[in-house]
């Protein structure tokens, strides 16, 4: 490793100096972000900023990524009426979830290893979306730990739970979590298993990376992104116990299938109810039977989700299982959804059909890659103004009146 950081430390330094000013200028992240006009620019940037590995890791799901097609396309199929004749003039985002009022019903989802995108991690993607005036929820799995990610990011946190097989740290965690203030659990359901992630199986994606010809190449080839990664080392899982630290490089679907519990039932969200007073969100889940049951158990919101397409290749998209649940469980739970949202429209049709707020990952992932903190807040801007423009011309100038009427059907 030390050999590694070497070779792309003389490489990287090298390589800027021998860049004219003005060249130097034209490929500044700043530059590159104001080119960006949605969420798809973003992810052409992103793909042009770091290695490749790193960006299958963010981009890619399950298989065939057919859910993650689907998620798509469940947005794609649904249309929303324009209406005139409405004042319009000023819209209002604003909206409570669990307690704690946000300016914009767009969270920020839990994503692990989010340093491997940009030194900025979590802390960045935290920052951004608090100065946005929402939540953000950090991974189990985050490359800042739980103290950390309070301390330099003082705003609402959720914190997202897997239900590891050792219960004792699960314990551990949860206490931890309380101590740093953070407001709900989100636990994780959709995870008997790691879902099949091709993409980074055939690029051999580690924790930390692999010093290989390829990842040699990748970071020369992105010198800005190793400049960070060199510097700042936000490659390991910082929650996580010994075993996946920085001194032994584990496979991820290795150490997925060693973390994760295959035996877990109803039984261990009871248990979890009784070791969480705060809010606890179930996040994953799609059929409307398994919401009624969270909820009798006593969770406080569903966060229906395929994962982004990266667990049940054959899912249905988030968006179409969305009012079967509502339909459910909307009089004792709040509804959260995620998978997919690329367009601010696409929060409305979210919202029309009964979720509380939406919660998004590689969004903010892309802006983060392209430069980090700022890149993060060009994500936000592009989907809460995309969302406001689809408000007005759909005649809604506040959260609180979409319902099923703004949807053709
Ligand atoms: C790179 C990456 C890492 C993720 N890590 C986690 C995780 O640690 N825990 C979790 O519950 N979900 C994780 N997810 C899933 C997200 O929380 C969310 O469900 C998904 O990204 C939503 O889809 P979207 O990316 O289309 O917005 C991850 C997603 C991505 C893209």
């Amino acid at each position: 490793m030390r050999a590694f950081r070497k070779l792309l430390q003389d490489q990287i330094s090298g390589d800027l100096r021998s860049l004219p000013m003005r060249v130097r200028r034209l490929v500044s992240p700043e530059r590159r972000l104001a080119r960006a006009r949605n969420i798809d620019d973003l992810r052409t940037l992103a793909r042009s900023s770091v290695p490749r590995t790193v960006f299958d890791f963010i981009d890619g799901a399950a298989n065939d990524e057919l859910a993650l097609l689907r998620n798509r396309q469940g947005f794609r199929d649904i249309q929303v009426y324009p209406r005139s004749f409405v004042d319009v003039s000023t819209i209002d985002l604003s909206t409570d979830v669990l307690g704690t009022r946000i300016s914009m019903p767009i969270l920020g989802a839990p994503t692990g290893l989010s340093g491997l995108a940009h030194a900025d991690g979590e802390v960045g993607i935290a920052r951004a979306v608090h100065a946005a005036g929402s939540i953000y929820t950090l991974s189990s799995m985050a490359s800042y730990s739980i103290e950390e990610l309070a301390r330099e990011a003082p705003g609402p946190k959720w914190f997202q739970l897997y239900l590891w097989k050792d219960l004792g740290f699960v314990r551990e965690l949860l206490v931890r979590a309380r101590e740093s203030g953070y407001l709900a659990v989100v636990v994780t359901a959709d995870v008997a298993r790691a879902g099949r992630r091709e993409r980074d199986q055939r690029n051999g994606f580690s924790i930390p990376p692999r010093v290989t010809v390829r990842s040699l190449l990748g970071g020369v080839r992105h010198p800005g992104w190793s400049t960070s990664f060199v510097r700042h080392e936000r490659f390991v899982i910082a929650t996580m116990p010994a075993n996946a630290g920085s001194s032994k490089v584990v496979d991820l679907a290795e150490f997925n299938k060693s973390q994760f519990d295959a035996s877990v039932t109803w039984e261990r969200l009871e248990w979890l109810r009784e070791q969480w007073t705060g809010p606890i969100v179930v996040k994953g889940l799609m059929h409307p039977d398994d919401a009624l049951r969270a909820t009798r158990i006593g969770a406080n919101a569903i966060g229906v989700s395929n994962h982004g397409g990266r667990q049940l290749d054959d899912a249905p998209s988030s968006i179409s299982m969305l009012p079967a649940v509502v339909d459910a469980v909307s009089d004792s739970a709040e509804i959260f959804l995620d998978s997919g949202i690329r367009r601010g429209s696409d929060v409305l049709k979210a919202l029309a059909s009964g979720a509380r707020a939406c919660l998004v990952g590689r969004p903010l992932l892309y802006g983060l890659a392209v430069a980090g903190e700022p890149g993060v807040a060009r994500a936000l801007s592009i989907l809460s103004e995309e969302l406001e423009t689809a408000m007005a011309l759909a005649g809604a100038n506040s959260v609180d009146v979409l319902n099923a009427s703004y949807l053709v059907r």
